[in-house]
């Protein structure tokens, strides 16, 4: 080291400097190496008289921290105004960080510029950490006559409240000022003064170390959301100088490519003023018309090329004002026209088509009771059925699985008591297709001509090549008629949203939806009304053939059938008796 500082000046260099700079540095070592062993006894010390605080003790150090500090800067209540519990929970952390910052003093350093810069938001005045620390410390002195414990604890609190005050001062700037004060002229006071170029990250960024704050988050976050909108508003205005443009919409994108999400979840309300922002009209019209341009590219694209998740975090947040708002009309369309739809009409018709094969496999040849179905239409159906095993229950498994995998590895999971449950199993049309794979697979394994196999030619009616009524096949006839059943009615409700390429059936099927669940709850209040009083009757003691009944729940079956035909079938029949005069159901026995 003399010998760097010898050469850099060679001139001036003298015996005297060498003599000063020796003695200098020789004092520091001494220090440092009567120091160098402390921290190992410091840390120990401190942290057996913290783990070995009884319940009480720690209690009454949580409690007097704040009472002190409260008595010696009564300023600070303004700030504590949180529950005991919370307050209790600082007093915590406060303590496990004096511990912390001798185990690992580099995490810590950066944990505590991230704290410091959440204390910005929070606009804790720097005056009030030196109160803070010396009622910590005088706290901790009441109850311990350890001084190793009580020293190390002082240094340790000293030092993290040197780098809370350190990060506050340069976190501080006049936007994180005015957002605390959540007034919107002071914003725009405060964020006029920068430049034009350096507005975007004013507005998204302060940095302190390694940690970084957005002072636009802090603000949705903290409840500020005048000073937000006003933020969003500002960013997103194209300015110009004589070179540039500045236009804060891609930095906006790149620092919190997630911002629709947060604005629906947390600030619906500044969606519209962000959307506006993507909109630029000219002031100039030509022949009664004049240019917009829109900036959509964030919101169709994130920053590594992919698909932008803005469309689906748009339309989970249900809001039919944002949905009709210009900017996600246009990209909405335009994934629509462009790119989504061939892709879906592509599947809707391979899957229109695997209905119509799985018709004609089921209804159109099937055998009646007077004639049996001949070879050739048993081929047919054979190369049916075979196309919807593989082309329709293969292709829903693999799509089912891929979906599952993605939402495991994606997190997107749920849990049902402790079960994790994928939530593409959750939406209607999913669990659609879910129960359709179940009974194509149950229909496989009941499959006829698969049990007929190895007896095409026996002695039955109907044998022959690809036969089903075989006496093998007997046995499953039932089950898989009933499948067959319900995977067609499943066919048939799945291919139902082929019904949004015309806007009055969508509708129309929305209705519907609507409708069947009102539907349901008069049906279950019905329900309800029927066994009201069908026990109310069993209670009466009546001579009524129609309502006596035996078995284990004595006349209540017979009184709910009765009561149901009184409820249903009366004004049904009344309804449709109608033109006769009206009377003639009250000759009928029901
Ligand atoms: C060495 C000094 C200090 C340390 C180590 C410290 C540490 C902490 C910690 C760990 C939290 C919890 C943060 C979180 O998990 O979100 C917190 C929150 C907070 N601190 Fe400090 N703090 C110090 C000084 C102060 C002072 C002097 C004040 C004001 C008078 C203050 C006011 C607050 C407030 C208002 C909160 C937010 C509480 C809430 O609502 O969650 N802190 N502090």
């Amino acid at each position: 080291m003399l010998a760097s500082l010898r050469s850099l000046v060679p001139k001036d260099w003298d015996t005297e400097y060498e003599v000063s700079w020796n003695w200098f540095w020789e004092n520091v070592e001494r220090m440092l190496k009567t120091l160098l062993s402390k921290p190992k006894g410091q840390v120990k010390a401190l942290s057996t008289f913290l783990s070995n605080l009884s319940e009480d003790q720690t209690n009454f150090l949580r409690r007097d921290v704040f009472r002190r500090f409260f008595l010696t800067a009564p300023a600070g209540q303004d700030y504590f105004k949180q529950s005991t519990t919370r307050l209790f929970f600082i007093a915590d952390k406060v303590f496990a960080m004096t511990v912390d910052m001798f185990n690992s003093p580099r995490s810590m350093v950066e944990d505590i510029s991230a704290l410091g810069l959440r204390h910005v938001g929070y606009a804790i005045p720097t005056e009030l950490f030196p109160p803070f620390v010396s009622s910590a410390v005088d706290v901790v002195r009441s109850i311990t006559t350890n001084d190793m414990a009580e020293s190390a604890f002082r240094w340790s609190l000293t030092l993290v409240s040197k780098i809370l005050v350190r990060t506050i001062l340069e976190g501080s700037t006049i936007v994180m000022k005015a957002v605390n004060t959540n007034s919107e002229k002071a914003l725009r006071r405060a964020i006029s003064v920068a430049p034009r170029g350096r507005r975007a990250q004013e507005l998204l960024e302060i940095s302190v170390g390694t940690q970084s704050i957005s002072p636009l988050y802090w603000s949705i976050e903290s409840g500020s959301h005048n000073c937000a909108k006003a933020m969003v508003e500002d960013l997103l205005t194209i300015r110009a100088d004589r070179d540039n443009y500045y236009y804060g919409c891609d930095a906006l994108f790149t620092r919190h490519p997630e911002v629709i999400h947060k604005l629906c979840v947390d600030a619906r309300q500044l969606i519209w003023p962000l959307l506006d922002g993507l909109i630029w009209r000219s002031r100039i019209s030509v022949q009664g018309q004049r240019r917009v341009n829109y900036y959509i590219k964030h919101l169709v694209q994130d920053g590594e090329g992919n698909f932008a998740q803005a469309l689906e975090w748009l339309a989970a947040s249900k809001d039919p004002r944002v949905a009709v708002h210009p900017v996600v009309v246009l990209f909405s369309d335009l994934m629509w026209t462009r790119v989504v739809m061939y892709h879906f009409l592509a599947e809707r018709l391979y899957f229109a088509f695997t209905l119509a094969v799985f018709i004609i496999s089921q209804s159109v040849f099937t055998r009646t009771a007077n004639s049996q179905m001949g070879e050739t239409e048993n081929l047919v159906v054979f190369i049916c059925r075979c196309f919807i095993y593989l082309g329709s229950m293969c292709f829903l498994l693999i799509r089912q699985v891929r979906l599952v995998i993605a939402d495991f590895r994606a997190g997107d999971v749920m849990r049902f008591h402790g079960i994790p449950v994928p939530k593409c199993v959750l939406s209607a049309q999913d669990v659609g297709y879910i129960g359709l794979l179940t009974t194509l697979i149950i229909m496989c394994t009941q499959e006829p001509i698969f049990w007929c196999m190895g007896n095409m030619d026996g002695d039955f009616a109907g044998s022959g090549l690809f036969t089903s009524t075989c006496p093998e096949a007997v046995s499953h006839l039932e089950v898989y008629s009933i499948t067959a059943g319900v995977s067609m009615f499943l066919y048939w409700l799945l291919i139902m949203n082929l019904s949004i390429f015309s806007m009055q059936i969508s509708a129309f099927v929305l209705v519907c939806g609507q409708v069947l669940g009102e539907l349901l709850l008069f049906l279950t209040s019905l329900a309800f009304l029927i066994l009201a009083f069908a026990t109310s009757v069993s209670a009466i003691s009546h001579q009524l053939p129609d309502f006596a009944g035996k078995g284990w729940l004595g006349e209540v079956p017979s009184n709910m059938a009765g009561v149901t035909v009184v409820a249903v079938v009366l004004p049904l029949r009344g309804y449709f008796c109608h033109d006769d005069g009206g009377d003639s159901y009250d000759q009928d026995k029901p």
